[in-house]
C-alpha cells in the first residue's frame, strides 16, 4: 500500500504555470544535470514577481529557516518549496537525494561549497568556493559533488525557491547526508 502524496493547499496562478513548465521539462526524462539546467531556465523569469507566493508562504520562523512545500508532483517526480531565511539563519553542511535547482526570490543567499578529499583511510571536507546568489539568480546541480551550506548573510528576510527531483512532502527534506563542520571552520 502506498502513502498518498500530500498536495499543496494553496497556490497562486503564477506558481501553477511554473509547475506546468517544470513538468514539461521533467517529463522529457533527460539526464539529471540537463534537467536541472532547463528547470532553472523556466524558474528564472518568475523570481521576484509579487504574485508568485501567497503572504503565508513568505513567513519565516525566528527559530530556524522555514520550508513551505508549494507543490509535490503526484508521481514523486519533483517538488517545489519556498525557503524563508531570517538574517543569520543557515543550513547544516549537506548533500542531496536528487537534482536541485535554487533561485533567489528576495534578498540574497550565501553558499559555501565543499568537496570530500581522501586522506588515507578517512576523508575530510574542504571548502572550495564561496558564492553569493542574488535576487533573480538561479543555480542548478545534481549529485554527486553537491555538498554545501547555505545561509542568509544579508540584513533582511531572504526567500528562495527550490525545485528538487524528489517528493519532499514525503521525505521531509532534500538532505541525503549531513556532514560535520571542518574543525578549522567557525
Ligand atoms: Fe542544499
Amino acid at each position: 500500500m502506498t502513502t498518498p502524496t500530500v498536495t499543496p493547499v494553496t497556490t497562486t496562478a503564477r506558481l501553477a504555470r511554473l509547475v506546468e513548465e517544470i513538468r514539461a521539462v521533467v517529463d522529457r526524462g533527460l539526464p539529471p544535470d540537463l534537467t536541472a539546467y532547463l528547470v532553472g531556465e523556466r524558474l528564472a523569469p518568475h523570481l521576484g514577481a509579487s504574485d508568485l507566493l501567497t503572504p503565508e508562504q513568505c513567513e519565516g520562523d525566528p527559530e530556524r529557516y522555514r520550508q513551505h512545500v508549494l507543490h509535490a508532483e503526484r508521481d514523486g517526480g519533483f517538488s517545489v518549496v519556498a525557503l524563508v531565511w531570517l538574517p543569520g539563519q543557515r543550513t547544516s553542511i549537506h548533500d542531496h537525494v536528487a537534482w536541485c535547482v535554487t533561485g533567489v526570490h528576495q534578498g540574497e543567499e550565501h553558499e559555501r561549497r565543499y568537496r570530500l578529499v581522501s586522506d588515507g583511510l578517512a576523508a575530510r571536507l574542504v571548502a572550495t568556493e564561496d558564492v553569493v546568489n542574488r535576487q533573480g539568480e538561479v543555480c542548478g546541480f545534481a549529485p554527486p559533488g553537491d555538498i554545501h551550506r547555505v545561509w542568509n548573510g544579508g540584513d533582511g528576510t531572504a526567500i528562495s525557491l527550490h525545485i528538487y527531483g524528489a517528493d519532499i512532502s514525503r521525505l521531509g527534506s532534500s538532505v541525503r547526508r549531513v556532514y560535520a563542520q571542518p574543525t578549522d571552520e567557525k
